[in-house]
């Protein structure tokens, strides 16, 4: 790449400067079975009541979905809530909806249900000449106007930016029959593949409600301060704390030896004689001695402590030391199936599936995580350019574009989580097109960056187009625009700080 603007930085480690404190605890599950929870009145009720009706009267729908853990939760809720209805359902997923993808969606009779997408493509649609009264949206992104009213559920007007297109799907599925809480389970993956949960509070608000409507079925088991690492169903104890980095541990994170010293001297093994211990099947004392003891060596270190807590949601239908037995790891099943290529596996898995799907998904999975480590790896090798408001780095056609969202969300605590990070990569069935994926902190958010509008604006600018959330979001541009897309994000990045802002770090 020539004339991209900025001075190649290293990649550091990142240690959070937040302040916290944690009332221990950890451990404290709750889990009981009763019927399903009344949902409260919410604001979105009377959309998710027409959309209700809306599906009633239908025989035959298409459901049009993302690829990623939301879309295909989303999917998965939608297909089996209007099966239980008597509906047929076909579904079709897209990894966006853009000018390239349209033709996926059918030009047949079928009732159309977009969902997590749709809202920020509703000109696309209109182009398609697709009419209102044969479409439903059921999408968690900002809108774009247009002159045809598509029905939308979508809980961005409504002031809930923590809810996913799933918990949308779920909502709906709860108002056609108040036994689809059994579906809960689906939406609680969705929303915490969307992070959703990112704050060491868990899920809240009406995606709260649904993790109680889960509870109350009995499929899902709540553990609130929990240890903030991802793999604590699976990994084995010690890589589970050496890959902690946020916070960062002095002496256990990324250093697996370390991490099993520290184990040893709280005397606890590593393993039963036959195999592994994992952090999820830990006795509560020992996960307490553990985190007391992390506690501990962060505050000596005068490192605040709250990231070290987060709520986990657990499966207890599944099996233990599965992937699928843990929300996070769920969601991460599901992303491997539909960023390779094959989210109708992750579909199935979400419909029970446990047998060839699940085969098929696993060996995704070891391949997903592994090109992930080496997007991880290669970001921080190569380093990213860091300029005034924006750090970036184009990847070119090294790795696919369905996973850099991911690696630009995974860097970011590895790098200066304080200015928002892009990445860009070529398209490789269209080689005139250039994918760019934009990622943030909710801190910075606070501060008034908005990505959406950052990707939508330029994208447009550019001839291209993008769109997605404060917090996350990604555009489609014309290859050969790199340059200026650089360019033009950062002075609207800049703008966008709020003038009192303390700074990029
Ligand atoms: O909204 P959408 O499902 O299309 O988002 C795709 C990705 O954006 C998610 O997999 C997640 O990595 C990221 N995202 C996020 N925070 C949000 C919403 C999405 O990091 N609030
Ligand atoms: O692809 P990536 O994971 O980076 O997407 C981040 C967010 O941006 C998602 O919510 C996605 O739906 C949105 N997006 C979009 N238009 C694009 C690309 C991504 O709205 N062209």
């Amino acid at each position: 790449m020539i004339g991209l603007p900025g001075v190649r930085v290293n990649s550091r480690s990142h240690q959070t400067n937040k302040s916290g404190h944690a009332e221990n605890r950890a451990g404290t599950e709750y889990f009981f079975t009763s019927k399903c929870a009344v949902r409260d009145t919410m604001g979105i009720d009377a959309e998710v009541a027409k959309a209700a009706d809306m599906i009633h009267d239908q025989q035959e729908v298409t459901i049009i979905s993302h690829i990623d853990a939301d879309g295909i939760s989303s999917e998965a809720i939608l297909s089996q809530a209007l099966t239980r209805e008597g509906i047929v359902t076909k579904s079709v997923f897209v990894r966006q909806l853009e000018p390239l993808t349209m033709h996926q969606v059918p030009e047949d009779r079928t009732f159309k249900i977009f969902t997590d997408l749709g809202a920020g493509q509703q000109n696309l649609l209109l182009e398609k000449g697709l009419d209102s009264e044969n479409v439903l949206i059921i999408d968690h992104h900002v809108s774009q106007p247009c002159a045809t009213g598509y029905f939308q559920v979508n809980c961005i007007p409504h002031g809930l930016l923590k809810l996913s297109a799933a918990g949308l799907a779920y909502l709906v599925a709860h108002k056609l029959d108040p036994d689809n809480c059994d579906l809960a389970k689906i939406a609680v993956i969705g929303n915490v593949g969307d992070m959703m949960a990112r704050e060491h509070r868990g899920l809240t608000g009406p995606a709260r409600e649904i993790v109680d409507d889960g509870v109350s079925h009995g499929s899902i088991l709540v553990r609130p301060h929990d240890l903030n690492c991802y793999g604590t169903s699976t990994r084995p104890l010690h890589v589970c704390l050496a890959y902690m980095d946020d916070p960062f541990i002095t002496g256990i994170s990324n250093n697996v030896h370390g991490a099993r010293r520290f184990l040893k001297k709280m005397d606890i093994q590593g393993n039963d004689g036959k195999r592994d211990l994992i952090w999820e099947g830990l006795p509560f004392p020992e996960r307490k001695k553990i985190m007391s003891a992390l506690v501990e060596q962060l505050m000596a270190n005068g490192e605040p402590f709250d990231r070290l807590f987060c709520e986990t949601y657990l499966f207890p239908g599944e099996n233990e030391g599965e992937p699928l037995r843990n929300a996070q790891e769920f969601a991460t099943v599901l992303n491997a199936c539909g960023r390779w290529a094959q989210p109708g596996i992750g579909s199935a898995i979400c419909r029970g599936d446990r047998s060839v799907a699940y085969r098929d998904a696993k060996k995704m999975l070891s391949n997903h995580r592994a090109v992930i480590r080496e997007l991880l790896q290669y970001i921080l090798d190569k380093g990213v350019i860091e300029i005034s408001h924006l750090q970036y780095i184009h990847v070119g056609n090294r790795f696919p574009d369905t996973i850099v969202g991911i690696g630009a969300g995974m860097a970011l605590s590895k790098l200066n989580s304080g200015k928002p990070i892009l990445i860009m990569c070529e398209l490789p069935e269209d080689p005139s097109l250039i994918k760019a994926s934009m990622r943030t902190t909710e801190r910075v958010v606070a501060r008034g960056v908005d990505l959406q509008e950052v990707a939508s604006r330029v994208s447009t600018e550019l001839g291209g187009s993008g769109g997605g959330h404060k917090i996350a979001a990604g555009a489609y541009i014309p290859r050969g625009s790199e340059a200026r897309f650089v360019i033009r994000a950062n002075e609207l990045l800049g703008e966008q700080h709020s003038p009192e802002s303390p700074g990029h770090r």
